[in-house]
């Protein structure tokens, strides 16, 4: 399996500067998430990686070749697309041999690719049936496993399970990791979802207009975010973004440390409010939200509005009084260009 690295690479579209500088290393058998917004440069940073489009500037590496004057045909990077094309009229077990049998593959070693994509991708019960005869879920299973049957230097796939509903989403992206993991294979993978993305990758490029704004692993993105944009990216219910005024002794939210002097924002996230019981305090519940483990309550103080998720189910009553403080080292602050600040 293979690495891929992109240097200071630039794709323009017209006006649309659609992948800005962009540098990143995804390593051997990593699995590697480009998360970002609609239009953010997700698709087409995959698509010059699969040689479908060409950089105006900058540098492509893949498994340590840069990959200028390579045609897309002979990258060998197998793609997921975003619309999963099977073909109606092959069976699921046809449709997984496809890329084998174009690439004439001697039948022996196709079969047993067959069977143990299958097998990996628990799929074997819908081998012989039709397209229309799957469920959704079932024909996103086929098109991966068609896409992981070829055994290429890398997989790019493009926001595969956006289609399936909630809880398939769930036991795919489980299967996926698996699969992934057992195959050891080089993956990197589109995502728009921000709890998708932080389950399943090792590692992820949080992006914004086409820039990297932050790469690192999922825990390392929600705990120590560079920037405002990218506290804002993970995390839901989303971090509270407060004035940095607000923090500290006689605040919004009381805190052990007080703000640095460059300070102008602060973020805390709901699960670091703590939310104290006190007829002097000056914050009211507004909304309460059970959700099972825990509870969502929205709180109003001086015109400014705060979440805070709490274990369990407090039994908060709407317009009862309370006093906030942020749970110690939680709290994350931002220059006035959104940067965040050193030490914490
Ligand atoms: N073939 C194209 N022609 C013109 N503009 C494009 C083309 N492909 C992408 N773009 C533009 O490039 C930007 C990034 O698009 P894309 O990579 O598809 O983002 P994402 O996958 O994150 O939604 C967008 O502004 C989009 O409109
Ligand atoms: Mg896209």
């Amino acid at each position: 399996m293979a690495g891929i690295r992109f240097e200071n690479v630039t794709k323009r579209f017209g006006d649309t500067l659609a992948v800005d500088n962009v540098t990143f290393e995804v390593v051997d058998n990593e699995f590697f998430c480009l998360f970002g917004p609609p239009l953010s440069g997700k698709s087409t940073i995959l698509k010059l990686i699969l040689g479908l489009e060409q950089p105006d500037s900058g540098e492509i590496h893949i498994d340590g070749h840069p990959v200028r004057h390579v045609e897309a045909a002979d990258r060998d990077v197998a793609m997921v697309f975003q619309n999963l094309a099977l073909f109606p009229h092959l069976t699921a077990a046809d449709n997984v041999r496809f890329p084998l049998v174009e690439r004439r593959i001697p039948v022996d070693r196709i079969e047993a690719r067959v069977t143990d994509v299958a097998k990996k991708m628990h799929m074997t019960h819908i081998l012989h049936k039709y397209p229309a005869q799957l469920s959704g879920g079932e024909r996103q299973r086929v098109a991966i496993a068609r896409a992981l049957v070829r055994d290429p230097v890398a997989y790019l796939m493009d926001d595969p399970i956006s289609a399936l509903d909630a809880r398939l989403r769930e036991q795919t992206r489980v299967e996926l990791r698996r699969i992934q993991r057992e195959m050891n294979h080089t993956l990197v993978y589109v995502t728009h979802d921000q709890e998708e993305a932080m389950s399943i990758s090792d590692r992820m490029a949080i992006l914004e207009n086409g820039r990297v704004r932050q790469i690192a692993a999922p825990e390392d993105l929600y705990d120590a975010p560079n920037s405002e944009y990218v506290a804002g990216m993970l995390g839901a219910p989303h971090i509270n973004l407060l004035d940095a005024a607000h923090i500290g002794p006689g605040g919004i939210i009381a805190a052990d440390e007080s703000p640095p002097a460059s300070a102008r924002r602060a973020g805390l996230r709901p699960e670091s409010v703590e939310v104290n019981r006190d007829p002097a305090g000056e914050a009211r519940i507004q909304t309460v939200e059970p959700m099972g483990g825990t509870t969502i309550v929205t709180l109003l103080v001086r015109d400014t509005q705060v979440k805070a998720m709490l274990r369990g189910q407090p039994n908060f009553a709407v317009g009862e009084p309370v006093r906030l403080s942020a749970m110690p080292g939680r709290l994350h602050f931002f220059n006035d260009a959104g940067s965040a600040l050193s030490g914490c």
